[in-house]
């Protein structure tokens, strides 16, 4: 999600989130306020009519992690980085091999330049710097950038173009020479600083690796992830993988359907943001929504777990939660309903909105946005056409590795 420049949100729950399981869980209900209309992605209209994916395996949580990852080649010699998945922001940025702040990593994980900096003539620069606001002074001026976050963590670099070693699901290895940001200044909120190396930007901006192959050629302009409740999955470009049935796909606004029946929350304007560990709604229809999830527990054992102050909701049993499993059947489902796309639904069970925890954390606020995040887009397959500006999802199991033989069949 942009926040201008180039901002994005990746993680703001991530870095918050890290809280370790212990002995007596509290049942937490974790919606936090938020609501602001989200924009709308200009698709960059590549010419491209050939397609072949490639894909990756992630690794991640949304709980105790509170994000998912994935770790990429870059270089000759490739070097691996792992970097946090974000559908909510365009740069792919590495933690960089320069006089260095906020960078985690020991050196021999960050990555060093090479003479390759990207020009700030380079219209991929121009994402950073319009020529009109921010000319080039010299013709070998290099391309700085800055990323800044919804949590309000930020990136601030310069950016560098290097070799991608890439394997495609028809077989042909491949290394496109790629523009990503080396990062040599980063801020994050929250207790914990990430273990990743950096961000993987999965929006549509032209700066994106996935805009860049499309660019190119090598894939199409879609990009899509199925992240495993039980941890890992899987994320790819291009789309080949999308089953041609099956396949639902949207544009927001969205309505709120409670236990099967509609609800007075009407024309949300959802981003979809695997950069955020949970789903957030706008603070009225947040109200809305708690407001008929307690109804709905009236008569129904759960108390409310007032030691847990931090959270604006929580709720215990007669015994301590252990999974999120243990304390469904006393929650109702809801679903997210796109009224332009005839009715279709994103189901949020209670395994997409509630998580176990322990302890105190502090309430992030989000401003107005709603957000749909990780916990709900969890065990089906996420396709963010951007070719034709519409998100969908389909069923998919994401504890296995797509075999590209038989994904090619069913794609085409
Ligand atoms: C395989 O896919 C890549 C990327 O789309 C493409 O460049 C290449 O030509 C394809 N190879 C064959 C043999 O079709």
């Amino acid at each position: 999600m942009a926040l201008g420049g180039d901002g994005g949100r990746r993680h703001t729950t991530a870095l918050i989130v890290r809280v370790i399981l212990g002995l007596s869980a509290s049942f937490l209900f974790c919606f936090s306020a938020a609501n602001q209309p989200c924009t709308n992605r200009k698709s960059s209209s590549p010419l491209v009519h050939l397609a072949s994916s490639a894909v990756f395996p992630l690794q991640g949580n949304v709980y105790p992690l509170g994000y998912y990852s994935v770790s990429l080649n870059i270089g000759r010699p490739a070097k691996i980085f792992e970097l946090d998945i974000d559908s909510g922001s365009d740069l792919t940025w590495v933690q960089c091999d320069a006089p260095c702040r906020g960078c985690t990593k020991p050196r021999e994980h960050l990555y060093r330049p090479n003479n390759n900096l990207l020009q700030c003539e380079d219209p991929l620069c121009t994402t950073f710097h319009s020529p009109a606001s921010h000319p080039c002074e010299t013709t070998d001026d290099q391309c700085d950038y800055e990323v800044k976050y919804a949590d309000h963590g930020s990136s601030l670099g310069v950016l560098v173009k290097d070799y991608f070693p890439l394997k495609f699901t028809n077989g042909s290895l491949l290394s496109p020479h790629l523009a990503f940001g080396c990062g040599y200044d980063q801020k994050y909120f929250g207790p914990v600083t990430p273990a990743t190396a950096g961000v993987i930007g999965l929006g549509n901006r032209k700066v994106s690796i996935l805009s860049q192959l499309s660019h190119l050629g090598l894939a199409r302009n879609v990009v899509g992830h199925s992240l495993s409740g039980q941890g890992g999955g899987f994320l790819f470009f291009g789309d080949d993988l999308v089953p041609s049935l099956g396949s639902i796909f949207v544009h927001p606004p969205a309505e709120l359907v409670f236990d099967g029946k509609a609800t007075s929350v009407k024309g949300l304007n959802m981003i979809f943001d695997s950069g955020s560990s949970y789903t957030y709604f706008n603070s009225q229809a947040y109200q809305a929504i708690v407001t008929l999830v307690r109804n709905d527990l009236k008569g129904k054992p759960l108390k409310d777990a007032t030691e847990d102050q931090s959270l604006p909701i929580c709720w215990k049993g007669r015994k301590p939660f252990k999974f999120v499993p243990d304390a469904k059947n006393y929650f109702k489902p809801s679903a997210l309903s796109f009224t332009n796309a005839k009715n279709v639904q994103l189901q949020l069970s209670p395994e997409a909105y509630l998580i176990v925890t322990v302890k105190t954390w502090p309430e992030v606020g989000l401003g107005n946005l709603n957000i749909i995040g990780d916990i709900t887009l969890q065990d089906k397959m996420l396709i963010y056409d951007n070719e034709n500006q519409r998100i969908g999802w389909a069923p998919a199991n994401c504890n296995t590795l797509p075999n590209s033989r038989t994904v090619a069949i069913i794609a085409r």
